[in-house]
């Protein structure tokens, strides 16, 4: 077996959770998420990147329908949409920035999803969404769009890891 430390087991371990408890989580826990959001890198420490935490009922559902009715989104108690801000560190990097700014917000969202799981919080990556839709529910301005919803909530159920490609992924050297 291999041995495993914190950070590892929490690689190894978190899963995308579809299924949550009816409890609601503390202001302290979301703070844990945000900064570890926070934490995460970014193209020249720009922190291209935007939070918009949706914890009403109404704006919960309204996220379900246009991430294309994946309703299990409306039962976790928080839901966190990452968004790139495509301008901040555009003057910096010109047509580069655009990339950045996708990876700047993703990067935050693995350390949300791997700091939920180390404090016993599931949570789902959600990208299938309506992108206009839920820049029009969540009043984007027209420069910060939203790379991914990510739900929130005490885990109800335990899924196994589905499958990896493993070697067929890596090319040494060269491909
Ligand atoms: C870019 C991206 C988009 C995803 N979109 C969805 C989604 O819309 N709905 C969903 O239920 N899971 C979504 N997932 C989660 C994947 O299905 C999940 O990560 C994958 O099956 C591996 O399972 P694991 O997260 O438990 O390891 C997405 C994951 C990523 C990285």
């Amino acid at each position: 077996m291999m041995s495993m430390n914190e950070c590892l087991e929490a690689i190894e371990n978190r899963r995308s959770i579809r299924k949550f408890k009816e409890k609601e989580i503390s202001e302290s826990d979301i703070k844990i998420l945000l900064h570890a959001a926070q934490m995460a890198p970014s193209a020249g420490n720009l922190q291209a990147r935007e939070f918009i935490i949706v914890s009403a009922e109404e704006g919960r559902k309204n996220l379900a329908r246009a991430a294309l009715n994946q309703e299990f989104i409306m039962e976790a108690p928080i839901v966190i949409v990452a968004c790139a801000n495509m301008t901040r560190s555009e003057p910096r990097y010109g047509a580069r920035s655009a990339l950045y700014a996708i990876q700047d917000a993703t990067a935050s969202v693995m350390n949300i999803l791997l700091a939920a799981h180390s404090i016993g919080l599931g949570t789902c990556w959600i990208g299938a969404f309506d992108e206009r839709e839920v820049s029009s529910l969540l009043n984007l301005p027209e420069h910060v769009r939203p790379v991914a919803l990510v739900p929130v909530g005490y885990p109800d159920e335990a899924p196994i890891a589905p499958a990896r490609l493993g070697e067929r992924i890596e090319h040494w050297e060269k491909w």
